[in-house]
């Protein structure tokens, strides 16, 4: 059913909008008698506004792109507007028309300027109209309603009101190509492709009217699916309209495919094909854009199927375009960080990733390499979310129908999956988890782990409940559990079929390394990116590889090679070396245990000592932005286990003395237990029931957690003093002491040796980052080291429970790649200082000559290097201009940056270090890695007090080359110099 919009007295749809948007200019006593409305637009609306001005003693002024049709300049001047005709020039140009718009409306006494777009006037008209009229028209019996949005108000009235009517109504947009609307329906993000001649609508912005809009999905139609449509209607209907109106009739047919034989579907026809002699219906135009029409009778062949059914229905196109994708992965894809300069987000990449897959399944043409790269990137940092992972997500989604961003893959079948819901909810509420008739994914003991830090958690055998149960268990658990369920136990077995049968008591799926989220409100997506980036890893580049694969074919593969684990003999050399690496004397019994990244290494040492009797954490407060954070996360959870104090390490503070005093400002709180905050010492706030002044003397442990060397600063820490300090600090107190060190940055540096000179007994562990030098950048992976102390050996082992508690053990795949490429991260580490300190000095010598100061260089000595701290990485404040302001100086660090990755052979604007690939990282703002700098930094920052621009080299560098992109940068940001 199509309801005849373009009958209205101003030929089209608009007069809906205009008549109310010039209601609310009445009503708001903004227009008065005899004033005027201006308006910038060559269509509809114009038409409209001029009509209805005209109509109601109102001027109206309309300002035009020249190259608008002659009938349609003549027609406005017609109904009695003034014309002002404006050059086609871009939309900033004061010369452009929608500038001039302002300006006549600025020089104008009384006049308006309604913003179609912007004002819901025009939405909440088709909501009291439009919506009703058809609603009543169709005997109230409508299963779906489709059309187009230019400024959304169309949908957003007639779905809003429907909805209200009758809540099973199906509501669908059609965004033509080069729109964004469907993207942002799916993902909650605009991004499109390509462009389309249809007047009137598709955007790539949310528009305030669009915002109210409550639709279901999105379907894409394009040009030539509107021509045809528009003859097909004028042979088989006797409709003449315009092309926007084609385009939602063949939404219509869509939606009515969708739906199925018998449903009601309605749209709208905006305007009549009068107003487009001069292109749909001109034969000669047609030809020129290559859309003449072909169709004969009443055959709808022309309409496409929508890609989400063509997937679901035909296989071979689906497995052809994912094979190619398999086949053509580009090398860049699997690394651990990607170049940051055209990052699109996970929402975004999936967008334009579903964009390409289904031009190619319909084309038939090849998918290149050269696409893929094209593509953009998902995310900077493997662990946040790889290429390939969100690729992998982006088909789940499409095929299950829900966006990409309620999908997520983890490196684990089932733990993490829980456990991140269990970590993102409520503590007072509880998750019940539904595993149909698979085994119980925790043994009791893991269960106990994981209350220490989550709600709780409630597995049952069979499958999910039935609406009423659901309600009934609502009301026991106070309205606040969540519902989880495996997919086997899904009534129909499977994720694919979510949008036709969504089973309502389930609010998330997870099996097979993937949470699917179904109710956004009870499992808050935002809060489950949190968990899996800094607890976990999503599932690693090669088994979501794998996983492709198996969708294009629909086999499982044999793993290759590569991706088994290796022979135990080469672990055991592995483990030996992070011993060795660390300065503890190798012991095959107590190995180091590796993790899927650093930062999920570090949460199970703290998830191990929040579940023994609980830890106070004293730590730089420039310590890395990821660990910072997840010590903040897990401090939340249990905040009488886990508290974190800091310590200062920039500027000119000397470590030995902020330590010290953060650590006696502990002393002081556990002697006057009083909880309060001393010193430098930051205490997090707890409440009155958490706090127990026996725990820090009862069984607790003081962890100093320093890193070799700091962030950004690379100061080295003195590690016997700091090591004697905790043992007196321990003695002091009856506290078990813990001294972690961070040897990411410098993973040769011997500490358990260092600190064994001065306190021979003390417990230490190194937590060391292999996503970099160890393992040359090829995955992720962290491993904890401990040191022959019995405490840290007891300590390492409840790590390694809560490890596979979670699932968070290094997988196979990334134990290959380790074992493959540990051997030489000394050498690379020693080469790499050297290239940093030769292109650090080059790079001083030539600010000094370019702008006469002297610059500050964050390296690690040459002493300290000898001694193991050698660390890949630079940092440092570039001196401001002379005469500059302060907003350029500000934009210095980046405007050098940006400058040394024209060299793009040579330097990367990621953060990342320590690969083993020629290239240099550049990173802006240097404190922390993955750009978790807090607002206390950042104004450190402002005055130079941390460094602004950090480069991390790799061994092998071209230096000369390297060295001439370095002299050209610094060329560039000191222009006046000679
Ligand atoms: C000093 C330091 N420690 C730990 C980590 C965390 O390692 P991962 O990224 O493997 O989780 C990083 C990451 O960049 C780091 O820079």
């Amino acid at each position: 059913m199509a309801k005849c919009e373009h009958q209205h007295p101003g030929g089209s749809v608009k007069d809906r909008a205009a008549h109310a948007l010039i209601q609310a200019a009445i009503e708001s006593g903004e227009l008065q008698p005899g004033g005027t409305i201006v308006q910038a637009t060559g269509g509809n609306t114009g038409i409209s506004l001029a009509m209805i001005a005209k109509a109601k003693g109102y001027r109206c002024h309309l300002t035009i792109p020249e190259n608008i049709s002659n009938d349609k300049k003549e027609l406005l001047r017609i109904l009695g507007a003034t014309v002002t005709e404006c050059p086609c020039v871009p939309f900033a140009d004061p010369r452009s028309y929608c500038s001039r718009a302002h300006a006549i409306a600025k020089a104008t006494k009384g006049a308006v300027l309604p913003d179609q777009f912007e004002h819901v006037a025009n939405a909440k008209a088709h909501y009291t109209t439009t919506g009703p009229e058809l609603w009543r028209q169709c005997g109230q019996a409508l299963d779906g309603f489709v059309c187009a949005a230019g400024t959304g108000g169309t949908i957003a009235g007639v779905s809003r009101f429907l909805k209200s009517a009758h809540s099973a109504c199906a509501t669908f947009l059609i965004d033509p190509t080069g729109s964004g609307h469907k993207c942002f329906v799916e993902t909650g993000q605009f991004a499109s492709s390509g462009s389309c001649f249809i007047d009137g609508i598709g955007i790539s912005r949310r528009t305030a009217n669009f915002g109210t809009a409550v639709v279901d999905g999105a379907f894409r139609g394009d040009d030539r699916e509107a021509i045809e449509m528009a003859y097909y209607l004028l042979r088989n209907e006797g409709l003449f309209v315009g092309p926007s109106a084609a385009l939602n009739v063949v939404g219509a047919v869509k939606l009515a495919r969708k739906l199925g034989p018998g449903s009601r579907v309605a749209t709208v026809l905006c305007d009549g094909g009068e107003r487009y002699r001069a292109t749909t219906f001109n034969a000669e135009w047609l030809a020129s854009k290559g859309l003449t029409p072909k169709c004969q009778g009443d055959d709808l062949s022309f309409v496409k199927e929508d890609p989400r059914h063509t997937f679901e229905l035909s296989h071979e196109m689906w497995s052809r375009v994912i094979s190619d994708l398999v086949r053509n992965l580009p090398r860049e894809w699997r690394g651990t960080t990607f170049n940051n300069s055209n990052l699109l987000g996970r929402e975004g990449f999936a967008c334009r990733l579903h964009d390409l897959l289904t031009r190619r399944a319909f084309s038939g043409e090849p998918l290149v390499s050269e696409d893929l790269v094209d593509l953009g990137q998902a995310e900077d940092y493997l662990r946040v979310a790889s290429n390939v992972t969100t690729t992998l997500e982006a088909i789940h989604a499409r095929q299950s129908g829900l966006g990409v961003s309620r999908v997520f893959s983890f490196p684990s079948a089932l733990r993490m999956p829980i456990a991140a819901v269990v970590l993102a909810t409520d503590r007072a509420a509880a998750v019940r988890v539904y595993i149909g008739d698979g085994p119980p994914p925790f043994t009791p003991e893991q269960e106990r782990m994981l209350a220490h830090v989550g709600c709780a958690l409630i597995i049952s055998r069979g499958g999910p409940p039935a609406t009423r149960q659901r309600e009934r268990l609502a009301q026991e658990d106070d309205d606040k559990s969540v519902v989880l369920c495996v997919p086997s136990a899904l009534p129909d077995r499977g994720i694919y079929n979510l949008r036709r049968a969504p089973p309502s008591a389930v609010d998330g799926i997870v099996g097979d390394g993937m949470l699917l989220i179904l109710d956004e409100n009870r499992i808050r997506p935002s809060d489950i990116l949190v968990v899996r980036k800094r607890l976990c890893t999503p599932m690693t580049t090669p088994v979501a590889i794998q996983r492709l694969e198996q969708l294009a074919s629909g086999r499982v593969r044999v793993a290759a090679d590569a991706d088994a684990p290796p022979p135990q003999s080469e672990l055991d050399a592995f483990n030996a070396h992070l011993q060795e690496l660390s300065g503890t004397s190798v012991d095959a019994d107590t190995p180091p245990v590796c993790y899927t990244a650093g930062l999920s290494a570090l949460s199970a040492l703290w998830i191990a000592l929040i579940a023994g009797g609980g830890a106070d954490v004293v730590m730089s407060s420039t310590a890395y932005g990821g660990s910072s954070q997840v010590t903040d996360i897990l401090a939340a959870r249990a905040p009488s286990k886990l508290r974190k104090h800091t310590f200062e390490v920039s500027g000119c503070s000397q470590i030995v003395d902020t330590v010290r005093g953060a650590l006696n400002g502990l002393l002081q709180r556990a002697s006057h237990h009083d909880g309060g905050s001393t010193g430098s010492t930051t205490v997090l706030p707890r409440s009155s029931r958490d706090r127990d002044p026996h725990e820090i003397l009862n069984g607790s442990t003081t962890v100093l957690f320093v890193e070799a060397p700091t962030n950004p600063d690379m100061k080295v820490p003195d590690l016997p003093t700091l090591a004697t300090m905790l043992a007196q600090h321990a003695a002091a107190t009856g506290a078990r002491p813990l001294l972690l060190v961070d040897t990411t940055l410098a993973p040769m540096s011997r500490v358990m040796a260092k600190a064994r000179s001065a306190a021979p007994d003390l417990p230490v562990m190194v937590l060391l980052s292999m996503s970099k030098s160890v393992s040359r950048g090829l995955t992720t992976a962290g491993a904890l080291v401990a040191n022959h102390a019995p405490d840290a050996a007891a300590l390492l082992s409840r790590a390694r429970d809560v490890g596979e508690m979670l699932e968070t053990m290094a997988t196979d795949d990334q134990i290959r790649r380790l074992v493959d490429n540990h051997v030489g991260t000394e050498e690379r580490c020693a080469k790499a200082y050297r290239v940093a300190m030769a292109v650090g000095a080059h790079l001083r010598a030539t600010v000094r000559e370019h702008c006469g100061a002297t610059m500050g260089l964050s390296t690690v000595s040459a002493e300290a290097a000898s001694n193991g701290y050698a660390s890949t990485t630079i940092s440092f404040n570039l001196p401001p201009p002379k005469g500059t302001s302060e907003q350029q100086a500000a934009a210095l660090a980046q405007r050098f940056v940006d400058e040394l990755c024209l060299d793009k052979a040579r330097f990367k604007p990621c953060v990342s270090f320590g690969q083993d690939n020629g290239l240099v990282y550049c990173t802006v703002p240097a404190t922390s890695t993955q750009g978790a700098i807090k607002a206390e930094d950042k104004a450190k920052q402002e005055v130079g007090g941390v460094q602004l621009v950090r480069l991390s080299f790799p061994p092998s560098l071209d230096e000369e080359a390297a060295c001439q992109t370095v002299t050209r940068a610094v060329r560039a940001c000191y222009p006046t110099a000679a």
